[in-house]
């Protein structure tokens, strides 16, 4: 059976810090949440690297990759297309949730980056966190098209130009969970409020006029823990990587629902 340590910033042990041999003339120090809970680590650490960044791409996935292809293979991270698209690469950097591959390497003050997985999930390793139970509520909203009716012509679902529109906002979600891991009300009630991510892919389907099943969808969510946890705190907003604002999509959900 998987191995999950829940992640907190609190009691992280500072780790290994790899310099480099020549200090280069644009260096950056790295700070990377490293845990192994199947390894039976004592607990997290914090480990620095020192890196060139003449050396190194703009974007933080460049450095994660530099220092995994030169210094340190044991480190773990998901990424995959590397152009925003698949939503693979989100964690923590400096204190904000968002996705690595779009992220320009930042430095504080101090001169230093610090990464950490998304907050309040269990981890599987080092910047690897659980999605399983996000996927799940996904599931739960059924993320298909669903209707009895065959297209006209047995081919292509045709859609208004401007029903089209209303997808806009809505279609461009690649499901990184950096909102729904920054929403307070999902860290406290994440196995019963959907969150925003899975609330925003609701309205998608929601609002697709091709879908006949809008009924049943508001129906299924109109629940006290499902839907009504949003407390329009804004997190979600200020944490995606996309633009995009499922508060707003939670509110229209929940206007439907008032007018229905
Ligand atoms: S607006 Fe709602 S979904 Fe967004 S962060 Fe706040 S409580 Fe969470
Ligand atoms: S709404 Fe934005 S932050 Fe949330 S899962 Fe979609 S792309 Fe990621
Ligand atoms: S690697 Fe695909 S979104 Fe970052």
């Amino acid at each position: 059976m998987l191995s999950l340590g829940l992640f907190l910033k609190s009691g992280v042990k500072e780790g290994k810090y790899h310099k480099l041999d020549k200090k280069p003339s644009k260096s950056a120090v790295i700070s990377i949440y490293r845990f192994d809970p199947e390894s039976g680590q004592d607990g997290p650490r914090l480990d620095k690297y020192e890196i060139d960044l003449d050396e190194c791409g703009s974007m933080v996935l460049d450095v994660l990759l530099k220092i995994k292809n030169e210094i340190d293979p044991t480190l773990t991270f998901r990424r995959s297309c590397r152009e925003g698209i698949c939503g693979s690469c989100s964690m923590n950097i400096n204190g904000v949730n968002t996705l690595a591959c779009i992220k320009d390497v930042e430095l504080s003050s101090s001169g230093e980056l610090v990464i950490y997985p998304l907050p309040h999930m269990n981890v599987i390793k080092d910047l690897v966190c659980d999605l399983s139970d996000f996927y799940k509520q996904l599931a739960s909203i059924k993320p298909w098209l669903r209707s009895d009716q065959h297209p006209k012509g047995g081919k292509e679902r045709l859609q208004s130009d401007e029903d089209r529109k209303k997808l806009d906002g809505l279609y461009e979600c690649v499901l990184c969970a950096c909102c729904s891991t920054s929403c307070p009300s999902y860290w406290w009630n994440g196995d019963k409020y959907l969150g925003p991510a899975v609330l925003l892919q609701a309205y998608r389907w929601i609002e697709d006029s091709r879908d006949d099943s809008q009924n049943e969808r508001l129906k299924d969510l109109d629940d006290a823990f499902k839907l009504y946890r949003c407390h329009t705190i804004m997190n979600c907003a200020k944490a995606c990587p996309k633009g995009l604002n499922p508060a707003k999509a939670i509110a229209g959900i929940k206007a439907k629902l008032s007018s229905s």
